[in-house]
């Protein structure tokens, strides 16, 4: 694992971003791993920059994204759909009918899940793995726990994640319980994954995944069994470094 200091949060993320229009130059079809939250909106801000000055083409490449809530339909403001269409689709030549998003509003989420590792692995498996990280260690929505789970899974939500989420809803009560997330494998099998942690409320979780023991606890610690995992961190998130 290779850790990237920056001073300000705008810096972290528009390194990450270069490592990303990197990678759709240098593979115009690349399969992109792509993650929601705060932490990747300055990224996306920079790939769309990137994109309006000609530097970068998405026609070709294709995504998948981490997670989604369940029983959250994909016009819902909160859904990650929805995010994901506001923060980058709208705004460059992707098609969409390249893009997937996991849908939490499906009848049998098992079999979605399912589905959705399937069509990963149909699409070549993915080159670049964003990521957020959670306060608690997460990355997608795997909790921490007493394992690391491989596949994509159902999810049921911790209180800690519940309660950070809430800002982006009207109430606590209207954040869903459940979401559908990638698993630990399908992140790990990702030829280079990305993580950016920015602001002070990440710090915690960033030492314990740096330097603490790999464990299912703090889920994001599994990265440094990576061969190209790479944090970009602001100096507030690399604070107890
Ligand atoms: C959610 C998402 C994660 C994200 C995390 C942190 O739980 N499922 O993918 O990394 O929030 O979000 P933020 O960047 O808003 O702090």
């Amino acid at each position: 694992m290779r850790i990237h200091v920056y001073e300000t949060e705008q810096e972290a993320c528009r390194a990450a971003a270069t490592v990303i229009a990197a990678q759709l130059i240098r593979k115009p079809d690349a399969v992109l791993g792509l993650a929601t939250g705060s932490s990747p909106v300055p990224a996306y801000l920079e790939l769309r920059r990137l994109y309006e000055a000609g530097v970068i083409d998405f026609s070709r490449a294709r995504s998948y994204n981490l997670d989604e809530y369940v029983g959250l339909s994909s016009e819902h403001p909160c859904s990650y759909h929805y995010f994901m269409q506001e923060n980058l689709f709208s705004h460059v030549n992707i098609r969409p009918e390249n893009t997937h998003v996991p849908d939490g509003d499906a009848e049998n989420l098992d079999a979605t899940a399912q589905a959705y590792d399937r069509a990963i692995q149909e699409a070549g498996g993915i080159d670049l793995q964003l990521l957020g990280i959670g306060r608690n260690g997460h990355i997608g929505f795997n909790e921490p726990g007493d394992e690391f789970i491989y596949g994509c899974h159902v999810v049921d939500l911790s209180e800690s994640t519940i309660q950070a989420n809430t800002r982006f809803f009207a109430s606590e009560d209207e954040v869903p319980r459940k979401a559908i997330s990638l698993g630990i494998g399908s992140i790990m099998s990702a030829k280079t994954v990305l993580l950016i942690a920015t602001g002070e409320s990440k710090a915690e979780a960033v030492r314990d995944s740096v330097c603490g023991p790999v464990t299912p606890k703090v889920q994001a610690s599994i990265l440094r069994t990576h061969p190209d995992a790479i944090f970009f961190l602001d100096r507030a998130a690399a604070r107890l470094l």
